[in-house]
């Protein structure tokens, strides 16, 4: 390891100091460059920087590896339960039993919404998006639970980021109850995360629920898959938000805007009605060649990642619980056939290898939330369900941060340089 790296500047050389974490690549500190040369970085998308120190999730995407905590995702999917990896997230260690219990017991005590926001939920129009219903929802939550918006305090922030994890499922039920216009489900503290969550989407009040074992396994795999994944879009969008003090409901409904996007969470909306559009094997090719044609804005939903340059490690994880959840329901879905085989061939095709492009998690889950009942409308929200106990564990670990800083970045500047107002009557 290099211990500093010097940039040759106009006006002599200047040493930067190397950062190095536990794994990954080193990082330079240039907290001082323009200080010391007047000059910025420039780097739109952030593709070669570090925004920030971060024990949480680690990501390897040359060879496809995603740790949190130091844990394989693959580990977690297929070993723990929502709340291991909730507690894991939120305090750096896998619970004990006596601690698993207690974080849990709490949980379960703030999944019921304040009453009033049952109101705020009217308001909407019926066929509301459901990202649209999550935003204003957990925005308003703010306005409801003050004795939780002090960030200065770490009670009140874990007390927040309990509550955040513990309703987000039961905003997201809401949701679609009310664009389907039917009864609100309370939760019932009695099943686990997920099976209070199936029970409040797809139950009634008039008949009880029973929660099918296969289904309540696939979503948990889902949700934990889906709970974080280092300094993504949002995830950054929340920590930006956060770093000027915001609270934190404001700082996850930011997260939940983001996350509404077709190249973030919701391209697995979009890798389904995609899916659907092509509707046959026999279609493929027509779009693998308009994927690449420059001049064609068609994209294969679900394909490529930012960092995973090899495969994307919650993709496999995925496409077995698709397996899985379409055999226990009986289904034969001609859209998995398609999947199964727009991977093969795009696997196979110069273009796609060249790029380095593989199925990301959101080319399977479509699949399976669709065989699972849930409109596509609601996928995104599902995902913002799950992100949500990152959103919060990296928040609370920005906030206590003592280099932590309002997060403001600098440009490069290409507009007019200073010119003279003129009257209307004077222009053009
Ligand atoms: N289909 C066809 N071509 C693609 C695709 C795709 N899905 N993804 C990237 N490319 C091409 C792109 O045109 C570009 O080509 P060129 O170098 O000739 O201009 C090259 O590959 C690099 O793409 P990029 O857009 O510069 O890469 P990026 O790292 O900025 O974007 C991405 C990553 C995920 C936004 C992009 O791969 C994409 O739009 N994928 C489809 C949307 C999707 O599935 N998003 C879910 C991501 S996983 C879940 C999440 O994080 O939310």
């Amino acid at each position: 390891m290099s211990e500093s790296v010097t940039l040759k500047g106009p006006d002599g050389d200047h040493d930067f100091k190397v950062l190095e974490g536990t794994v990954g690549p080193e990082a330079v500190d240039i907290r001082k460059l323009y200080g010391d040369t007047g000059m910025f970085t420039y780097d739109p998308g952030f593709t070669s920087t570090a925004s920030c120190q971060s024990a949480i999730t680690y990501i390897d995407g040359e060879k496809g590896v995603l740790l949190h905590r130091g844990y394989p995702i693959d580990q977690l999917a297929e070993k723990s339960t929502f709340m291991e990896v909730s507690y894991l997230l939120l305090h750096g260690e896998l619970p004990t039993q006596s601690e698993l219990d207690a974080f849990t017991y709490t949980i379960s005590r703030h999944t019921m919404l304040h009453e009033q926001l049952m109101i705020f939920f009217r308001g909407f129009r019926r066929d509301a998006h459901p990202m649209a219903i999550m935003c204003g929802v957990v925005g308003a939550l703010s306005a409801f639970y003050h004795d939780s918006t002090d960030i200065t305090d770490p009670d009140q922030r874990m007390i927040a980021s309990h509550r955040l994890i513990a309703k987000m499922p039961t905003i997201a039920a809401m949701a679609y109850k009310y664009s389907v216009g039917q009864p609100f489900m309370y939760p019932d503290n009695q099943l686990s995360y997920t099976g209070n969550f199936l029970r409040m989407t797809f139950g009634v009040p008039a008949e009880p629920y029973e929660v099918n074992p296969v289904i309540e396994n696939a979503m948990r795999r889902i949700f934990i898959l889906h709970a974080d994944h280092e300094q993504n879009a949002s995830t950054s969008t929340v920590r930006l938000a956060g770093s000027s003090g915001a609270n934190p409901f404001a700082c996850i409904a930011a997260g939940i805007a983001c996350l509404w996007g077709p190249a973030h969470g919701g391209a697995n909306e979009a890798a389904l009605n995609m899916l659907r559009e092509i509707g046959k094997p026999e279609n493929i090719p027509h779009y693998i060649d308009r994927a690449k044609d420059k001049d064609d804005p068609f994209r294969l939903m679900g394909f490529g990642h930012r960092v995973y340059k090899n495969y994307d490690p919650r993709a496999k994880v995925m496409q077995e619980t698709a397996e899985e959840v379409l055999k226990e329901l009986n289904i034969s879905d001609p859209v998995l056939d398609t999947a199964r085989e727009l991977e093969q061939i795009a696997l196979k095709d110069e273009y796609f290898i060249e790029k380095k492009l593989y199925p990301n998690v959101d080319f399977y889950s479509g699949v399976i939330l669709n065989a699972i009942g849930f409109p596509t409308e609601m996928f995104t929200a599902l995902f913002a369900l799950a992100r949500t106990v990152g959103w919060v564990a990296q928040w609370n670990e920005m906030i206590s941060d003592p280099e932590q800083k309002i997060g403001r970045p600098r440009q490069l500047y290409v507009g007019a340089t200073q010119r003279d107002y003129a009257p209307v009557g004077q222009r053009g």
